[in-house]
């Protein structure tokens, strides 16, 4: 059996991580940088890069001790490239180099979203290929249609901002810190989505992409007019309801149209941080029945290394494991 040791770094969390390739995640430790960014309610991508070089030899170390395996037992290091914030890929990228040269153990390079679309089968053994999935994160918004291991075909995307970082902005334009989408989902669960409706995007567009800048710009309107006639506490909860419904809206519109394009009888796959969401989550569910919505916990949602672990498994086993990716802070699937 395969074991491998996952690294990922490239926005907000360092995190290290042992997977054998049973599917048993053996470590999967995350320090989060929230704490550090929180001040900024954003990202800081100069304070994310120091932080992954304070933090990233702990969470190796600690993943290898939880795991109870020693390097040498390591069959390979899998390592994200991209894409994502250049300063913490790079603390990623030089670390996973390092080890790998000094215990003599082969490099893979994975990009960060092939870690989130193959985490589906990570924790479910009869998925199979060819699969659809919503990848829905902080960074991205895309449907791929996942053939294999790094046989990826994205048939949409987003036009402009992802769904998490449309979530992120008002959840700031609303006091509610950083990140985002958890203090949304909470605030919306006592809110009222008609009282204050917002525009559902691309409703009269006949493809697959996605766009969120314009719902973003609406609810930062609604907000700005609200905030003239009453205290954010009055309507907060309203207006986080109101965002979450014109998203799903959105979101559900959209994968029907897909499921449609590519004809797809079985499983819908739902991926990165935004699926954490569990309104999001059951909405959709409900409008694409009978097929199935496959969600995975929330841990492995949110960036992890046990998904990065796990595609240099998938790699290995396809035999596409000699991959070269250059360095490229840009780069997607
Ligand atoms: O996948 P991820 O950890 O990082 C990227 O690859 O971008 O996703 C982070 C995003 C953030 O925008 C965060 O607000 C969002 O996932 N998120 C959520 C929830 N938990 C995290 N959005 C909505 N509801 C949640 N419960
Ligand atoms: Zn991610």
């Amino acid at each position: 059996m395969l074991k491998v040791l996952g690294i990922e770094s490239s926005c907000d969390d360092t995190s290290a991580s042992v997977v054998v390739s049973n599917r048993e995640i053996l470590s999967n430790i995350i320090v989060s940088q929230h704490s550090q960014h929180k001040p900024y309610q954003g990202v800081v991508p100069e304070i994310a890069a120091r932080a992954h070089l304070d933090n990233m030899d702990y969470c190796v170390k600690r993943a290898l001790e939880e795991s109870g395996v020693t390097l040498l037992d390591i069959d390979a290091i899998s390592v994200t490239v991209g894409p994502g914030l250049i300063g913490g890929l790079i603390v990623g990228m030089m670390y996973g180099q390092g080890l790998s040269h000094v215990a003599n153990k082969k490099l893979i390079y994975i990009n960060h979203l092939e870690g989130h679309i193959l985490t589906a089968r990570l924790v479910n053994q009869d998925l199979e290929y060819p699969y659809l999935t919503l990848l829905i994160s902080g960074g991205h918004s895309e449907f791929v249609y996942v053939k294999g291991p790094g046989d990826y075909e994205v048939i949409g995307r987003t036009l402009d901002d992802s769904v998490g970082e449309c979530i992120d902005k008002v959840a700031k334009m609303l006091g509610l810190g950083y990140p985002g989408g958890p203090a949304v989902e909470k605030m919306a669960l006592s809110g009222d989505y008609k009282k204050y409706p917002l525009p559902i995007p691309m409703l009269k567009n006949d493809n697959l992409n996605l766009s969120f800048s314009g719902l973003k710009t609406a609810a930062r309107l609604l907000i700005q007019e609200l905030s003239k006639q009453m205290p954010i506490e009055d309507f907060v909860n309203d207006v986080c309801s109101s965002l979450q419904y014109s998203i799903v809206k959105s979101l559900v519109l959209k994968s029907k149209k897909a499921i449609q394009e590519i004809a797809l009888q079985t499983n819908l796959v739902l991926a990165g941080g935004v699926a954490c969401n569990l309104y999001i989550q059951s909405e959709l569910q409900k409008a694409i029945s009978p097929i199935r919505l496959i969600t995975s916990p929330k841990v492995l949602c949110t960036d992890n290394a046990a998904m990065i672990a796990w595609a240099g498994i998938e790699r290995i086993q396809a035999g596409l494991d000699n991959h070269k990716y250059s360095l490229n802070a840009q780069m997607s699937l």
